[in-house]
């Protein structure tokens, strides 16, 4: 590619980047009233199915009573396979985005982004095709007096041009995005939860001083919003020193709410999962107006099944993201029913033999619903 060429191909970003902005939709479905609720399940692949067998067999439980009233339909979604995206060349085949676009909310197990190639992420893809513009992520340290969700943007910054970057003799340039709408809405969803759920502080966490552009409107959106919500505290962070904070008992148990953009979210998520007890022990919600998506917060471990260690799998994740799905299809009763379970579990899977079997896990989970 050469600059002409280059900046034919940025124009057309840009183009379609003005249209998205134009064609955006703030139109929220409301569960509460709804007759049917749809989900989806989707395995995915590597130690995917396995986790997912142990939520589908929770899910199957706790909402027995919906199911046969037929209030609640739970839709298996075959295809959303490495091997079967690999061989039609899709990151998310047709025929298994028109059955997700089907349902109403999903719960997926993790699927293996292919490395090299050209290929998107399968979470990338959906959660920009489904307008997935939340991620949600809980931590909590109990014992430490940590309390912590994360609100990450999950649609826009580095991630939406991601895999169409270009590359020039001796150099390769990425784009970030970030939109007012993008932001204003992420922000809100930030906030709105503060409010609902009693927090009193929002922390805003960019790179602002160095991304002038993208990450400042992203700072100075979050303040605007802020001011729609009095009493709670709004405070601005960089990602760098927030990566400090996270692990300096001094000050982290002091953190919230936490909104930020797409990368640093993805990053920083990680780290706190990590201190609660493994990237196997958050769940993690991808919310937008008409979908939402609820998944583990690793990934698919094709390493753990080329080790023959299956049965040392950790459902964990995957039933802490069961519980947001359950909560976000208004269906209290069992979310709590399901999250005390998994606090009370005392079974512990560390993902190799040193650890319990993913079958004496749930055996105890069973036995605590
Ligand atoms: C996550 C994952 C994804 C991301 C990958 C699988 C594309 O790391 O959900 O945090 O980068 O968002
Ligand atoms: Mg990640």
């Amino acid at each position: 590619m050469d600059i002409t060429q280059a900046c034919e191909a940025f124009r057309v970003l840009l183009e379609e980047q003005q249209a998205r902005i134009a064609n955006a939709n703030e139109e929220k479905k409301d569960f509460s009233g709804m007759d049917t609720i749809t989900v989806g399940i989707i395995d995915g692949d590597g130690i995917g199915p396995l986790i997912m067998a142990q939520a589908e067999k929770v899910l199957r439980m706790l909402l027995a009573d919906d199911i046969a009233a037929g209030k609640i339909v739970l839709k298996n979604i075959e295809g959303l396979t490495v091997e079967n995206r690999l061989a039609l060349g899709k990151s998310v085949p047709e025929e298994v985005l028109a059955q997700i676009k089907a349902c109403d909310v999903l719960l997926k197990g993790p699927t293996t982004t292919p490395m090299g190639g050209t290929m998107e992420s399968a979470n990338v893809t959906l959660r920009r095709e489904l307008d997935l513009y939340a991620n949600v992520r809980p931590v909590s340290i109990p014992e430490e007096g940590i309390d912590w969700i994360f609100y990450r943007e999950n649609t826009e910054g580095e991630y939406v041009l991601g895999s169409r970057g270009v590359s020039l003799p001796g150099m390769a340039v990425d784009f970030k995005v970030t939109t007012d709408f993008g932001t204003r809405r992420i922000a809100k969803a930030a906030f709105d939860y503060a409010k609902n759920n009693g927090k009193t502080r929002v922390s805003i966490v960019t790179k602002a001083n160095i991304m002038k552009k993208t990450d400042g409107k992203f700072t100075e959106i979050c303040h605007q919003v802020a001011e729609n919500y009095p009493g709670i505290q709004a405070d601005d962070w960089y990602i760098d020193i927030m990566t400090a904070n996270l692990v300096n008992p001094a000050i982290r148990s002091g953190f919230q709410v936490v909104v930020l953009p797409n990368l640093y979210g993805d990053i920083i998520t990680d780290e706190a999962a990590q201190l609660q007890g493994g990237v196997g022990s958050a769940g993690s919600a991808n919310i937008g107006d008409r979908y939402a998506m609820f998944e583990a917060i690793h990934g698919s471990a094709p390493r753990m099944i080329a080790d023959g260690l299956q049965d040392y799998v950790n459902p964990t994740s995957i039933l802490r993201a069961t519980v947001m799905l359950l909560r976000h299809i208004c269906r209290q009763d069992a979310a709590q029913r399901l999250e005390k379970a998994l606090d009370d579990c005392d079974v512990t899977v560390t993902g190799d033999a040193n650890g319990a079997t993913c079958q004496a896990f749930m055996n105890q989970l069973l036995t605590l619903l």
